[in-house]
């Protein structure tokens, strides 16, 4: 198909595919109205609403969610919601401005998502990004055409207008990372150019103060100086306050779980793990002794952590927590299965039946509480990336028995990883607890490579222990997204005092990452693992070996199973 033809083809869809919602003239005739040539139809937030937002329509980009971080950063409030969530939702959010995400489509694509109409009908500040800009342009009557070349890297960003507020506080030129084909062929009506790099004659555009697009990714960390421009966006341009706190966070939950919950019962199923810690403490703090802890240890945990987790929770916190200790339960579940898949399955099962049977003995019970992030809800209700296969079934052990009729708890629903424990902080426990690395809920199972026994878990605990131990002395505990021993099913020969040996090989296993949506191998001091191998091999009966894992994900998984 010529490329004219295709483009028709494409302007024809546009036309089509909006025509639902506003169509391109009527987009001529809103910017004719931002221009102030014709006044616009103006759409406010819910009045009255105390807390402002910053709202970040996702077009599908991979750094959307990184967009709503920084913002959250700055203290200010935001949430991503899909390009398609209607204005009666958003309304309830009370949006002070509008971030237009990144995406992967072009503009002329048939079905290239569209700038929703409310975004023009309202008054507030709107900040386009990389796709985002490009969609203002389109829809406000400018032109998009393919670059040049791709611009992808860090590129020169050179500012031609000191005086917008977007480009305060900044100096003449700046470094920032861009990641698109198409450019700005010409700006819409009544913008400017505010800056540009040697491929985009238009880096930056705006309009009267209100409306702006920018080529590049100010959200990543190769843009040095993004914090600035979004600091500047949501400030200066959006008068938005920092206020969003974990201290006034907590305030606002407990009143609304006080609401929610009334005179009812809670329980929550802790695990020791920062977010069901969360969680139980906050819910704690409004609502005290009716709400109930369920902890069951599965038989599967690392060493000392069912005791260090109970004398947290009853002692230092005071709460009622049930204590099961279900491990023979769960080990004869496990027994002759090396499927890591059928692994996940049994051990997800049978904690749904110990947790049932003992939240019938608390009597009625009305809600259930869970460590839900927004990453989670995120991905449960993305519009555009939700085409990944299945690698591994990540149930969280905790998780909703499928068939109880409780009502959800969710506090932490709004909140990233690094947000949930700054509210742990906040509500004091303890950082050995906040700072604690993701541990699956299969627990040591998925690290036991085959048949679960006895004897492969005590092993696999004390080499473990060695790990935690050396990495903690290092201070690289909080440094890296997790750090652990696999029992591998591997055998090999050994020397030990003139005898030969033929023993367990263990696996070291450490990695960054932001989101375990990738990681990478951390690159030890080769003293530390000489110090870890050399401990376990002496200190862990029948392991005569270890090996370090270099492989980052992908091509791996951070766990072995
Ligand atoms: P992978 O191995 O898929 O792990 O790279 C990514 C993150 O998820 C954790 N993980 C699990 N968490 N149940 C859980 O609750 C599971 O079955 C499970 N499998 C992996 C893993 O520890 C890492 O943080």
């Amino acid at each position: 198909m010529n490329t004219e033809k295709s483009r028709q083809i494409a302007d024809d869809s546009f036309r089509v595919s909006t025509s639902g919602d506003v169509e391109v003239s009527t987009y001529l005739e809103i910017a004719k109205g931002i221009s102030g040539e014709k006044p616009v139809k103006i759409v406010e937030a819910v009045p009255g609403a105390e807390r402002e937002a910053i709202i970040v329509i996702d077009f599908g980009s991979q750094y959307s969610l990184l967009i709503a971080r920084r913002i959250r950063e700055l203290n200010v409030y935001c949430e991503l919601v899909s390009h398609d969530t209607p204005w009666e939702k958003i309304a309830q959010l009370n949006p002070r401005g509008f971030i237009l995400s990144g995406g992967p489509a072009s503009v002329y694509e048939a079905c290239a998502p569209t700038i929703p109409s409310y975004i023009f009908e309202n008054s507030s500040p709107v900040l386009g990004i990389c796709y985002g800009m490009q969609a203002l342009t389109r829809q406000l009557g400018g032109e998009v055409a393919r670059g040049l070349k791709h611009e992808f890297g860090h590129a020169v960003l050179h500012i031609s207008s000191v005086d917008s507020p977007l480009l305060a506080n900044l100096p003449e030129s700046i470094t920032v990372w861009m990641s698109h084909s198409d450019r700005i062929e010409k700006m819409p009506p009544c913008f400017e150019s505010l800056a540009y790099t040697e491929n985009s004659p238009v880096a930056v555009m705006g309009n009267n103060n209100r409306i702006f697009g920018i080529q590049f990714h100010p959200e990543v960390v190769h843009t040095p100086q993004g914090k600035v421009i979004l600091e500047n966006f949501v400030y200066r341009i959006c008068g938005c306050h920092d206020n969003w706190t974990m201290g006034n966070f907590v305030l606002d939950s407990i009143e609304k779980i006080k609401e929610q919950v009334g005179t009812g019962k809670a329980i929550n199923a802790i695990s020791g793990g920062v977010d069901s810690s969360v969680v139980a403490t906050l819910i704690h703090r409004a609502i005290g002794n009716q709400l109930t802890c369920i902890f069951v240890n599965n038989g599967l945990l690392r060493r000392e952590e069912a005791e260090r987790t109970l004398n947290v929770f009853r002692l230092n916190l005071g709460m009622n927590v049930i204590y099961v200790n279900a491990t023979d339960r769960f080990l004869e579940c496990l027994k002759g299965v090396t499927d890591p898949e059928q692994k996940r399955k049994l051990i997800g099962g049978e904690f749904i039946k110990v947790f049932e049977e003992e939240a019938k003995k608390l009597g009625e019970v009305g809600f259930l509480a869970q460590g839900t992030l927004y990453p989670d809800v995120i991905e449960s209700i993305s519009s555009v990336s939700n085409a990944s296969v299945k690698i591994k079934t990540h149930h969280n052990v905790g998780g909703l028995p499928s068939n109880m009729t409780f009502k959800l708890l969710e506090p932490l629903r709004y909140l990233f990883k690094d947000e949930a424990r700054q509210l742990g902080m906040e509500l004091g426990l303890p950082e050995e607890m906040v700072w604690r690395q993701p541990f699956p809920g299969p627990g040591l199972a998925i690290r036991i490579i085959g048949e679960v026994t006895r004897e492969k878990l005590e092993i696999l605990r004390a080499a473990d222990w060695i790990v935690m131990d050396e990495i903690k002395k290092a201070k690289l505990y909080r440094h890296l997204w997790q750090s652990f021993a696999i029992l591998t099913d591997v055998k090999s020969v050994g020397v030990m005092g003139d005898y030969r040996t033929y023993g367990y090989l263990i696996a070291l296993r450490a990695v960054t990452s932001n989101d375990a949506m990738t990681a990478d191998w951390a690159r030890l001091p080769y003293d530390l693992l000489a110090r870890i191998s050399n401990r376990i091999v002496n200190e862990v009966a029948l392991v005569n070996r270890v090996v370090y894992d270099i492989t980052s994900k992908p091509p791996s998984t951070i766990e072995w199973e």
